[in-house]
């Protein structure tokens, strides 16, 4: 009996690669509904399909962005210092339209100049970072110094000192592991970039919105351009170079086909979109059908991987070719959000950029990686670079994959069970913390302060 335990017990130790990861995720999921405790409706769902989901996403109504959600306090956690004014949680109005303006001022610009700026930052970092002939990485630690080099100069016109890119890469970082909850916060890292870019501020290439205090400046340069550009640009160059790594074919063609390298980053974004879920807080009813109205305050989670998946043959599989015969206009795919209800204010530059600074490792480097490729990238992209010229043989080449995807399915073991509970942690201490709540208590929602209600009555 005693040996029938063990043996049950040792197998499920060694199956656990393959039903634990999804069985944790699974729990986490419902841990975050939990606590949350908003009724948010996700779409697509049965009653609004992919077909209706942008228009639903698009609904005037669906504006709201912060005011009225458990999820927001989560989002302003994870985005602290400064969520009251990053561009992505600011209600609709004159701030809102400040923030934007000066984001899209300080992304404008000749298509040129991205890409030469994207190559240049890439070329100084591989060469920095990678000088050997063979070398394992992971690719959003690597990525993290160009795009931080790169938004450096975007912002501040001027190349990005050693000190500014230590401190960007590790606020950066610093964010996006907590947000996957692979690791808590460190409010001193991301104070400590506050600090550097206060004495930076006057040196922003454009003029910053009026509307906002001199400290909420730093704070809007910090949050949308060296955290939100840095990490999803880090991100989006992680899978993609992953995913050139995983297919050697499409990676050939890449390096030279403009035209197949869009359709390559479109299958790229598709497959694994950055964005998981987008919230909106509906403002007034929406009228689904003569039976169905969303009230005023619903919370409506728009399921990106859910809309990105339905509508293709075959889904699951990468296949950049299936672009030769679909529109990206048409097709379901929203990589950058939705023109209607505001989209990404980088959608032009990112693919420039994207595509430069990838150019620039294909022309050094084989790539190789065989760990498993998720939307969420936990593992940050383990890859092998040999650099052009040199080669490996094949058994060792094999031998390396091997250790790489077994070394992939042990730490994915560890990994979701840290993310259960830094995940839960995490959420809970939002919950405690309440900073949208509290902020929406004492302000209004165009962030000017509203009287207590003690000082109304009296
Ligand atoms: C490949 C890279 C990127 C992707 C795939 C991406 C994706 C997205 C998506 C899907 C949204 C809309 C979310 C929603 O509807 O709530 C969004 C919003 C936003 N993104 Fe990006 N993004 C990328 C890069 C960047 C960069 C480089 C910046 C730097 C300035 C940026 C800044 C923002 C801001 C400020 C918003 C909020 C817009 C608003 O509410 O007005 N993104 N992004």
């Amino acid at each position: 009996m005693r040996m029938t335990w063990l043996a049950l017990a040792a197998a499920g130790v060694l199956t656990a690669p393959r039903w634990l990861p999804e069985q944790v995720v699974a729990l986490r999921v419902k841990v975050f509904e939990k606590v949350n405790g908003d009724n948010a409706i996700t779409f697509p769902n049965a009653t609004v399909g992919p077909d209706r989901f942008r228009e639903v996403y698009g609904h005037p109504s669906a504006n709201g962005r912060s005011k009225g959600a458990g999820l927001s306090d989560l989002f302003w956690y994870w985005l602290s210092p400064g969520p009251e004014v990053h561009q992505e949680h600011l209600e609709a109005g004159p701030r809102y339209d400040d923030v934007a303006r000066t984001t899209l001022a300080l992304l404008a610009g000749p298509s040129e100049s991205f890409a030469t700026a994207a190559s240049r930052c890439a070329r100084r970092v591989l060469d920095e970072l990678v000088p050997g002939r063979v070398t394992l990485v992971r690719l959003r630690d690597l990525a993290m110094p160009l795009w931080a080099e790169y938004f450096y100069e975007l912002v501040f016109g001027e190349p990005c000192p050693r000190a500014g890119r230590e401190l960007i890469v590790a606020h950066a970082n610093d964010v996006v592991t907590s947000l996957k909850c692979t690791g808590l916060r460190h409010p001193r890292r991301r104070a400590a970039l506050t600090r550097y870019l206060a004495t930076r501020v006057t040196e922003v290439r454009v003029a910053l919105p009026a509307s906002l205090s001199a400290q909420e400046q730093v704070h809007y340069l910090q949050g949308t351009f060296f955290n939100t550009a840095v990490v999803q640009m880090s991100e989006a160059f992680a899978h993609l170079v992953l995913a050139l790594a995983q297919h050697p074919e499409v990676a050939e063609r890449a390096g030279h086909d403009d035209r197949y390298f869009a359709h390559v980053l479109d299958e790229t974004f598709r497959r694994y979109p950055l964005f998981g879920i987008a919230h909106r807080i509906t403002t007034g009813e929406i009228e689904l059908d003569e039976n169905t109205t969303l009230p005023t305050g619903s919370v409506l989670c728009f399921s990106y991987p859910d809309y990105h998946a339905s509508g293709y043959a075959e889904p699951e599989k990468f296949d950049p070719d299936r672009w030769a015969h679909l529109s990206a206009k048409t097709a379901h795919h929203i990589p950058f959000g939705i023109a209607a209800n505001r989209p990404c204010p980088a959608w032009r530059i990112s693919p420039i950029a994207l595509r430069a600074a990838t150019r620039e490792v294909l022309r050094r480097f084989t790539l190789h990686s065989t760990v498993a490729h998720t939307r969420s990238l936990p593992h940050r992209g383990p890859c092998l670079l040999v650099r052009k010229g040199q080669s490996l043989p094949v058994t060792t080449l094999a031998l390396i994959g091997a250790g790489l995807r077994l070394r992939d399915r042990w730490e994915d073991v560890w990994r979701s069970v840290v993310q259960l509970v830094l995940g839960t942690a995490m959420v809970l201490d939002a919950r405690r913390l309440r900073l949208a709540e509290r902020y929406f208590a004492t302000h209004d929602t165009h962030g000017c302060p509203v009287p207590h209600r003690s000082e109304v009555t009296r």
